[in-house]
């Protein structure tokens, strides 16, 4: 695995929060409150290095060059479902960032994943493209969104992942060596389910409260 592209989230808030998510006793209602609270905290690490130019402002004082953000602002792109728990948390760090959506269920036989939508903002070559998506398995879902924006026209993408298998992350790494990937964990291994392992369990599922 390639650390260079690989971020890991450490903040003390952020584990102490996933600690309390990994729970199989927590419940919906918390599971999404967290999500939203940690989405919220690595935006912060995730949007770090976004570009600064110079503009005037006058204060009650006098005229000063500050700083704003420069060009396009954010596109942020939930992989359905379980990525929509990822959106508002980004949304409050950036309330101007536009939001795609896309469509991806993983078969549950061949754990390959299955398109059913897509719909991207205009002008996506012009921003930076937060893909999200909690769960980092198999990698193949991911991979298929991030190939999905790309064709659209997106030049500068990240991922944000909650918690990563090594499996998902060497995939994107693969695929997608272009593409910079935030996670708040790197768990062990994945289960003969491709179920990532410690885990979560299923991150739509405890979202929802499906099953
Ligand atoms: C889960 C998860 C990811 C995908 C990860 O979604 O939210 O999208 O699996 O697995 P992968 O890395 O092996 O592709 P799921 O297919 O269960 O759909 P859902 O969010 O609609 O429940
Ligand atoms: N999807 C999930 O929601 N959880 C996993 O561990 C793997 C795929």
């Amino acid at each position: 695995m390639n650390t260079k592209t690989f971020h890991l989230i450490d903040h003390p808030l952020v584990q102490h929060k996933l600690t309390i998510m990994r729970n199989k006793n927590t419940a919906s209602k918390d599971f999404r409150s967290l999500l939203d609270e940690i989405s919220l905290l690595m935006g912060y690490e995730l949007t770090r290095d976004l570009p600064l130019e110079d503009t005037v402002v006058e204060t009650p004082i006098q005229k000063a060059t500050c700083k704003k953000l420069a060009g396009k602002k954010l596109a942020v792109v939930p992989i359905l479902r379980a990525g929509l728990g990822m959106v508002d948390g980004l949304l409050r760090l950036v309330p101007s960032a536009r939001v795609g959506h896309i469509g991806l269920y993983r078969d549950p036989k061949t754990h390959l994943p299955v398109e059913y939508y897509c719909k991207m903002p205009p002008d996506i070559e012009k921003r930076l493209v937060i893909v999200c998506d909690p769960m980092l398995a198999t990698g193949g879902s991911s991979s298929d969104a991030i190939g999905m924006v790309k064709k659209r026209g997106a030049k500068h993408i990240k991922l944000m992942c909650l918690v990563a298998a090594p499996e998902g992350v060497e995939k994107i790494q693969r695929d997608h060596p272009d593409v910079e990937i935030y996670a708040a964990a790197l768990d062990e291994r994945l289960n003969e389910n491709a179920y990532i392992v410690p885990g979560l369990g299923d991150a739509g599922d405890r979202i929802f409260g499906t099953k």
